[in-house]
């Protein structure tokens, strides 16, 4: 056995997602249906003190070094707090008995709905970094996009995570008609408030299959569009398994990426490994395979037989989503059972 989350393409995952909730404030209509989710039922979502196990697990025992809170929405959690001192209480304790040295970062992909009024608390708790979805800063556009009106309060959220330190904020916006419209706005407001913005080719995880590959906006596209009122310069990724290729605004130092997940897919060099809010692993955020991790722990099993059952989860990692894997058709890639809001992006 090695101490590693290895899969058979010689990938290692080093970087923890965990979907808290399926619940959300918006409903984004690449991502929810209108009525939302299904929600979870309380006693099927993970609690705190077992989030905080599985962290610890993973980092003791299987080399995690990032973890990251995504759902849904994470504030929708009434007791995120608890949830991240859980996490950075067996983050800290795992990586001092693996006898390393390094931080392991706690971080979350949030709307920032009521973020202000959190982010000091988990900032205590922990947290070390936020991203923020927020597809654009045209108002009218904003509440068709997420069903809601709520465009001021996300923008109160995403200066409350900068006043609080939570440095860089990366925003994410997804790649639609509307937001290739809206795109040089954006990235105007982006660099006037410092924060790193990427735009992100749409995903066929919309859960009413309403996607189809000639309808995606490109990485080429938007190139196009900021073009007209931007200088962008190539400055390549932040690492090799980063998911944004990065290009300098008008000469540095603000940046715009792109996560090309479709057209220019990273799936070669991906280090994730994903827990769902129901505390099941999944290999990848395509391929329906789940393996029951909550169940493991709540019926007693040691963190021997945990980490065990991870390890094999994760050597079944396809190698590749349907857009990248020749064996694959568009019919699978859009097939995935799961919406994005389920999964955690
Ligand atoms: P940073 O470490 O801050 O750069 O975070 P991140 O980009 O890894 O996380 P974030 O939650 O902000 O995700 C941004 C986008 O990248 C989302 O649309 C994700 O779905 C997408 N993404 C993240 N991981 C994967 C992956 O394993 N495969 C694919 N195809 N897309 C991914
Ligand atoms: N395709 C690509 N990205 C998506 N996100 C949500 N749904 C999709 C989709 N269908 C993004 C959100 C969030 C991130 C975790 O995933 O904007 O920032
Ligand atoms: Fe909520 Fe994020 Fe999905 Fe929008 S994309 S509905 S903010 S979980």
């Amino acid at each position: 056995d090695t101490p590693l989350l290895l899969d058979r393409y010689g990938r290692v995952a080093r970087d923890l997602r965990v979907s808290i909730t399926t619940a959300c404030s918006l409903r984004c209509t690449y991502c929810m249906p209108a009525e939302g989710l299904p929600l979870v039922p309380r006693d099927e979502l993970m609690t705190p003190a077992e989030i905080g196990r599985l962290v610890g697990i993973g980092v003791r025992d299987l080399g995690v070094r990032d973890i990251r809170f995504t759902g849904g929405e994470p504030l929708m959690r009434r007791d995120l707090e608890q949830i991240i001192a859980a996490a950075r209480a067996a983050a800290d304790d795992g990586l001092a008995a693996a006898g390393a040295t390094d931080r392991v970062r706690i971080a979350m992909t949030s709307n920032a709905l009521g973020l202000d009024k959190r982010v000091d608390a988990l900032v205590a708790a922990g947290l070390d970094r936020v991203n923020v979805s927020l597809d654009t800063v045209d108002r009218q556009a904003f509440a068709t996009l997420t069903r809601r009106d709520r465009l001021d309060d996300v923008l109160t959220g995403i200066r409350a995570a900068l006043a609080a330190g939570l440095a860089p904020v990366k925003i994410n916006a997804v790649l639609l008609p509307e937001t290739l419209a809206g795109a040089a706005d954006l990235l105007a407001w982006a660099v006037e408030h410092g924060c790193a913005l990427r735009f992100i080719e749409e995903m066929p995880l919309d859960a009413d299959g309403r996607w189809t590959r000639d309808d995606v906006v490109s990485a080429a596209d938007l190139l196009d569009a900021l073009g007209r009122r931007f200088t962008l310069t190539p400055a390549g990724r932040e690492d090799p398994s980063a998911p944004a290729e990065e290009w300098l605004v008008d000469g540095g130092p603000a940046t715009v990426g792109v996560i090309a997940s479709v057209t220019r897919s990273f799936c070669g060099a991906c280090d994730r490994t994903r827990l769902t809010a129901e505390g099941t692993v999944r290999s990848c955020l395509f391929g329906n395979e789940e393996t029951d991790l909550k169940a493991l722990l709540r019926s007693g099993a040691d963190d021997a037989a945990v980490a065990d059952a991870w390890r094999a989860a994760m050597w079944a990692k396809p190698r590749a989503h349907g857009s990248d894997a020749l064996e694959l058709s568009d019919d699978a890639f859009a097939d995935t059972v799961r919406s994005m809001g389920a999964i955690g992006g």
